[in-house]
C-alpha cells in the first residue's frame, strides 16, 4: 500500500510541511510513502494539439493516449500510477487551484487522462486484436484514493473545493477526505488543525488498506452527486448547473435551507459516471469527424490561410 503526496507550496513551507503531516498519519497506518514538491518538476502547458485524441497513439486509434510532449509528465504520471493513494497539498491562487496545477491539470485531467476517453481507447485497442505495445496503461483503471488539501492565506477560497474534484473526477478517484484551510498562514502552529491533516494521512491509508470499507468523508456540499457547493445559474435564472459534475436541476430552500433537486435522467450525462463520460467522449467524436471533415474542403483552406496572411504574431526579440 503506498500513498504519494504532492505539494504546491513554496520549498519547506506551509504546503510542504502539511504533505509531511499528512504522509505522517499515512505511515502510522503502515503505508509505504512517497513525497513530491511540485515546483521541483519542468510540467510545460498543455499546447492544444490534442495528439491524445486523434493522433496516431491517441484515443480514436485505439491508442495509449500518451502526451507527446516531452517533460517529467511521464515521470509524474509512473509515481502516481504506482501508488494506491494520492494526497494533493496546494496552496490557494485567486480562490482556486494555482496555475501551474491548471497547467498540470490540462495535461493529466484533459482528454489523456479521462476514464471515459480511456475506456474507449482500450475498447478500439481490443477491437484491433490488442496489438501490443499499444492501447491505454492499464494502471489508469486501477481503483485508486485522492485527499485534498487546499491552504489559503485568506478566506478567498469558494473555488478550491471544486478545482480540486473537476481534476480527480476525470480519473474517477474516489475521494477521502476534501479540506479547504482559509487563514492558514499560521496553520503548522496549529494544533487541531495539524491533527485534521494528520487525521486525513490516516484515512486515505485505511481506504487504500481496505477498499471495501472505503467512505468519503468531506463536506456533504449542495450537488447530491458530486458534494459540490459551485453552481452556475443559467440564462432562464431558474435552472442551475453543478459546476463540477455538469448536472442540471434548480435550487430550492426547504427548512430555510438551499438544497439542489434535479431528476435521475441528468445522472445519465454526469461527468463522474462511466456512461456520462462515454456519451461526452461520442459527441466529441462526432464532433471531430465533423471538423476533420472540413479541414479536407478548399472552403476551409481559403479562410484558414485568409486568417494566417492576415496578421503575423509579435513576440520578443530572442
Ligand atoms: C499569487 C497568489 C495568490 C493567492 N491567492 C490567494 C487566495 O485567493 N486565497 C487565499 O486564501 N490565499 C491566497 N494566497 C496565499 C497562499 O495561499 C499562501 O501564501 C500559501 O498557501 C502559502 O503556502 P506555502 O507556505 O506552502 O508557500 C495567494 C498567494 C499568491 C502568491
Amino acid at each position: 500500500m503506498k500513498i504519494l503526496a504532492i505539494s504546491g507550496g513554496s520549498k519547506n513551507g506551509t504546503n510542504d510541511q502539511m504533505a509531511k503531516e499528512a504522509l505522517m498519519g499515512a505511515k502510522e497506518m503502515g503505508a509505504e510513502i512517497e513525497f513530491i514538491h511540485m515546483l521541483d518538476l519542468n510540467l510545460v502547458p498543455c499546447n492544444g494539439c490534442v495528439s491524445c485524441v486523434t493522433g496516431k497513439d491517441g484515443v480514436f486509434a485505439g491508442g495509449s493516449a500518451r502526451c507527446v510532449r516531452k517533460d517529467d509528465l511521464n515521470w509524474l504520471e509512473d509515481k502516481i500510477y504506482d501508488c494506491d493513494g494520492v494526497i494533493f497539498v496546494m496552496p490557494i491562487f485567486e480562490k482556486g487551484l494555482p496555475g501551474f496545477f491548471r497547467a498540470f491539470q490540462d495535461r493529466f485531467a484533459g482528454p489523456s487522462h479521462d476514464i471515459g476517453m480511456l475506456t474507449i481507447a482500450k475498447s478500439i485497442w481490443e477491437q484491433k486484436g490488442s496489438p501490443a505495445g499499444g492501447g491505454p496503461d492499464p494502471r489508469a483503471f486501477k481503483p485508486r484514493f485522492a485527499t485534498y488539501i487546499g491552504i489559503g492565506g485568506s478566506d478567498w477560497a469558494c473555488r478550491m473545493s471544486a478545482d480540486f474534484n473537476l481534476f480527480g473526477m476525470v480519473q474517477m478517484w474516489k475521494v477521502v477526505d476534501d479540506l479547504v484551510f482559509t487563514w492558514a498562514k499560521s496553520l503548522t502552529m496549529e494544533d487541531d488543525r495539524v491533527a485534521q491533516i494528520r487525521e486525513a494521512g490516516r484515512n486515505i491509508a485505511r481506504a487504500a488498506a481496505d477498499p471495501a470499507g472505503y467512505r468519503y468523508l468531506g463536506d456533504p456540499g449542495i450537488c447530491a452527486n458530486c458534494h459540490s457547493r459551485l453552481m452556475y445559474l443559467t440564462d432562464d435564472a431558474k435552472t442551475v448547473e453543478c459546476s463540477v459534475c455538469g448536472i442540471k436541476g434548480e435550487l430550492v430552500i426547504e427548512d430555510g435551507k438551499i438544497r439542489f433537486v434535479y431528476l435521475p435522467v441528468q445522472l445519465e450525462h454526469a461527468h463522474n459516471t462511466v456512461p456520462g463520460k462515454i456519451k461526452h467522449v461520442e459527441d466529441i467524436g462526432k464532433n471531430e469527424g465533423a471538423f476533420a471533415a472540413a479541414k479536407q474542403t478548399d472552403e476551409y483552406r481559403r479562410r484558414a490561410e485568409a486568417y494566417k496572411a492576415f496578421i503575423r504574431p509579435s513576440r520578443p526579440e530572442k
